[in-house]
């Protein structure tokens, strides 16, 4: 964990001015950590109907604007966000006492991105990506992995990039930081942005 936290308390003055390169710091300590799946994130969509859903995703990437994941096009999530782009992340790096909370507007990306990332990915997965319509309702188990073995047999060599899996980008509107504290008098600095810059607050525990 990042040393110059004063007892455990997070500062206004501790903080980067840009919260991705306080994020990174944070993904960095929960990474050496040696938790598992550091980079996974609650992603919560609203639909249409008004009706939130949940489900964990992991982060692929995240640059000066926005955090990067990737999944079937046509999922529940999927259709969500197209219904209604503002999302929020979790990352809930409880045994750090830690969690970030990103709320932001998801957009898919460039498919050369998703392809950028997709040959990147085990041919296992691949091949699995493509058997699964992600979110319907399926019969049997045997029925998946027989989807499975077919797609093994169409792609021996190399697998395409279906047309219907990749990635969104969240761009966020504010970022929170949250850093457990002795007696709960924890510590919520969140970042919201305002125009260009970046604005700090702090939000009783
Ligand atoms: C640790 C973990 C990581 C996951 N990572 C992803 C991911 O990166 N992309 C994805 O589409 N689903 C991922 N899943 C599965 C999702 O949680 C979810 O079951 C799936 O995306 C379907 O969600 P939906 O029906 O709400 O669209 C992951 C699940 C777990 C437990």
């Amino acid at each position: 964990m990042r040393r110059r936290y004063t007892a455990g308390r997070l500062l206004e003055r501790d903080l980067a001015a840009d919260p991705f390169d306080e994020f990174r710091t944070w993904l960095h300590d929960a990474v050496t950590s040696g938790m598992t799946e550091p980079n996974a994130m609650v992603l919560s969509t609203v639909g249409a109907d008004g009706r939130p859903s949940s489900r964990t995703v992991l982060l692929k990437g995240f640059d000066d604007d926005a955090f990067v994941f990737f999944t079937n096009l046509t999922s529940r999530k999927a259709a969500q966000i197209s219904q209604n782009p503002h999302v929020s992340l979790c990352f809930p790096w409880i045994t750090m006492e830690r969690q970030v909370l990103v709320c932001g507007l998801a957009t898919p990306v460039p498919a050369e991105v998703s392809r950028a990332y997709w040959v990147t990915r085990p041919r296992d997965s691949q091949v699995s990506a493509w058997a699964s319509r992600q979110s319907s309702v399926i019969g049997t188990r045997d029925e998946l992995e027989c989807a499975a073995a077919e797609v093994a047999r169409r792609y021996p060599d190399e697998v395409p990039l279906p047309d219907f899996w990749g990635g969104y980008r969240v761009e966020p509107e504010t970022i929170e930081f949250w850093q457990g504290g002795p007696a709960r008098l924890h510590d919520r600095l969140r970042y919201r942005r305002e125009s260009a810059a970046w604005v700090v607050e702090r939000l009783a525990p």
